[in-house]
């Protein structure tokens, strides 16, 4: 048996013993005596009697070792600069910031909205969180104000940490106006921001409320880390669900710290020392897992680029900081090579860089298209990994677990259920269904460590959500298969989440918005297949009787509205206005069919489709 399997089995089979083994890599306050707590399902808990820090195992408890080493590296072609910490220094900074937030009042417990562009200072709020005790949740800078304020209203900050800017490309975007309009929205009021200047623009602050990060942070004494439960949580990350109210992932401390730290070797193949670097955004999940946290829990080295793979000068922008900082380790989405390619399908700008550090490409957030693969592949010269997971899961759910062993790589699969993931594929009746053939991907209950272990203050959703469709499964809302190896195949969401760019978007919450037009009677929006994007919302809707506005001004209102309710990153381009939309005879609209005809694939119309004429009518709209 390869070291893969042996591990594997002994995840599902010896599964407290498992994770005993695993969280000695992490220092603990009162090591864990009881591995699970299974008493009430299907709500479980790990590590229920340790407590720990995580700011402690991410920098501290590195520092006798490794305090000269980097820890960080800004590198930020926007603003063209480069900066890094050791160890030692980014410790003593994020002590620093972690006092000037408890000067503001935040306490263990106590939460912090995050909402930053790609600057050191978010992944030092992260860790100040993290060291007090107290809850982060980041939003994404390309949210707009009115999903910033939900976001607030739901995790009742206490301060909001935001920037005066983002610099996305040559573009600098104000960030503090976005913010000031979600705290007029939002039903809750923070009793502080602290708010970073930026040199390229300044942010007006309100007095009594805002606060200027520099003259917070030069004035805070140092804090040291608060012990914490590692059952309490390190953060809620909100996700889209089917419905506008995003879902609020918790993260806890002892569960992600050992899973996080376990995957960097056994999964990632990388060890301490060495330069890890997620390309991606702090707003997003990757952005959490592999650019803060787990890189810091393994002794590595991480970088926070604030860039784009194109444009930023140039489509060789990635191969510039792989050589620049010797990159060992590289994890985006899927689309950025597709920009790359775009710009550059030689690889032409590879050739004036030196990569020879990089030793593979990890690629997720999005389905990998074969062509992309063997693209990236044959370019690199690298094992290149498709792998699998989300917001919820918080790190891998299956992949090519490289620190284990090398498993053969079948273009179009992820590869193999990572050890801790017992992943089956389910019939709608919830019986397992043969090698080959698409069904729901679900995961047997216990999750393992580092998985969601409920949503914010809401353990109802959570099990509605996530557990009751098959119960003792966990729903991941994916629809895909297993092959007669044991290669998983995810083909795709089985519900309302489109993927635009690597981005989780809601075509449900972008419905509210279109729905809340005055001259719209209704609407449908789908995700469609898009070359560069993977896939790209695409909005259907019918006016209401009696409206006269020409409807192209509406189909651009309407464009605007969920650019300005949502966010840019929305990134929904097109609304055609059509006389109906093709339903069952109960009434739901035929999505499935409209996103079957757009992305030019034979799929059988239901038998239950109430007006057919309505569909073929609607036909040259949709057609690619
Ligand atoms: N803050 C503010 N606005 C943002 C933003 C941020 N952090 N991120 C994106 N946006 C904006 C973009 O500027 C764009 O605005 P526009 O409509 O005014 O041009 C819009 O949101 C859509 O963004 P995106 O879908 O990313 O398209 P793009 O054309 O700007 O870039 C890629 C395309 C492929 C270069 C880009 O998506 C990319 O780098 N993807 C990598 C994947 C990734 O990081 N995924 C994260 C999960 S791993
Ligand atoms: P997020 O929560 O933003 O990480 O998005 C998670 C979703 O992205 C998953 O449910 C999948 O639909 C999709 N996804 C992530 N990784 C992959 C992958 N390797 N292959 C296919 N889909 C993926």
């Amino acid at each position: 048996m390869g070291r893969y399997a042996e591990e594997f089995r002994r995840s599902l089979e010896d599964r407290e013993g498992f994770w005993r083994d695993a969280a000695a890599g992490i220092d603990w306050v009162d090591p864990p005596e009881r591995i699970l707590d299974d008493s009430t399902p299907p709500m479980y808990r790990w590590f229920p009697d340790a407590t720990l820090n995580t700011c402690w195992n991410a920098l501290d408890r590195h520092v006798p070792t490794r305090g000269g080493q980097t820890a960080l590296i800004h590198d930020s072609p926007v603003t063209g600069a480069v900066r890094r910490w050791t160890y030692a220094e980014l410790r003593d900074e994020v002590a620093r910031v972690a006092g000037a937030l408890r000067d503001l009042g935040v306490a263990k417990g106590d939460r912090v909205v995050v909402y930053l562009p790609m600057i050191p200072e978010a992944l030092m709020t992260m860790l100040a969180c993290a060291r007090l005790g107290a809850v982060h949740s980041v939003v994404f800078g390309g949210f707009a104000a009115a999903e910033l304020a939900t976001r607030i209203g739901d995790a009742r900050p206490r301060v909001v940490v935001t920037a005066s800017c983002g610099v996305e490309g040559s573009r600098v975007l104000p960030y503090k106006p976005l913010l000031d309009r979600a705290l007029e929205l939002s039903e809750h009021a923070p009793e502080h921001c602290l708010v970073l200047q930026r040199p390229q623009v300044a942010a007006t602050l309100v007095a009594g409320r805002d606060v200027d990060w520099a003259e917070a942070v030069a004035a805070a004494r140092p804090a040291e880390c608060v012990t914490v439960r590692a059952t309490d949580p390190l953060y809620i990350l909100y996700t889209s669900g089917t419905t506008g109210k995003p879902k609020g992932v918790v993260r806890d401390n002892g569960g992600h710290a050992v899973a996080l730290h376990w995957s960097m070797s056994a999964v990632y193949g990388v060890a301490a020392g060495e330069v890890f670097w997620a390309a991606s955004d702090v707003g997003w999940v990757v952005g959490h897992s592999y650019i803060v946290y787990a890189p810091l829990l393994a002794g590595c080295t991480t970088v926070l680029y604030e860039g784009k793979p194109v444009g930023t000068p140039d489509a060789g922008a990635f191969w510039r900081v792989v050589a620049d900082h010797g990159v060992s380790v590289l994890f985006t989405a899927p689309t950025a090579f597709r920009a790359i390619r775009k710009e550059d399908p030689a690889g032409e700008h590879l050739a004036r860089y030196d990569v020879s550090t990089l030793r593979a490409l990890y690629l997720a957030g999005e389905r990998l298209d074969p062509e992309t693969y063997r693209w990236a592949a044959e370019l690199l010269g690298v094992p290149v990994v498709d792998h699998w997971w989300q917001t919820e899961t918080g790190w891998p759910v299956a992949a090519n677990p490289l620190g284990l062993e090398a498993l053969p790589t079948k273009p179009g699969s992820p590869t193999v259920p990572v050890p801790g993931w017992d992943v089956r594929v389910l019939d709608a009746e919830g019986a397992p269904v043969p090698p080959g053939v698409d069904a729901a991907l679900v995961v047997r209950l216990p999750l393992p460590p580092g998985a969601l272990p409920t949503l914010w203050r809401d353990d109802e959703r959570f099990v509605s959500s996530y557990l009751s469709r098959h119960p003792g499964h966990y729903l991941t809302g994916d629809g895909g298969h297993l092959d007669a190896d044991g290669y998983l195949y995810v083909m795709g969401r089985t519900d309302d989440v489109i993927n635009v760019a690597g981005h989780r978007l809601s075509t449900g919450s972008m419905e509210e918005v279109l729905a809340g037009h005055p001259a719209v009677a209704e609407c449908a929006v789908i995700g469609v297949a898009d070359q560069l994007k993977g896939q790209v919302p695409r909005g259907f809707v019918v006016l209401k009787a009696g409206v006269t506005a020409e409807p192209a001004a509406v189909a651009a209102e309407l464009v605007q509205r969920v650019r300005d309710e949502i966010g840019a990153v929305a990134a929904l381009r097109r609304v055609d206005v059509v006389p109906a939309l093709p339903k069952t005879r109960s009434g739901k609209i035929l999505r499935a069919s409209m996103r079957a005809i757009a992305d030019g694939v034979e799929a059988p119309v239901p038998s239950t489709i109430e007006d057919p004429a309505v569909l073929e009518a609607l036909r040259p709209t949709l057609a690619p």
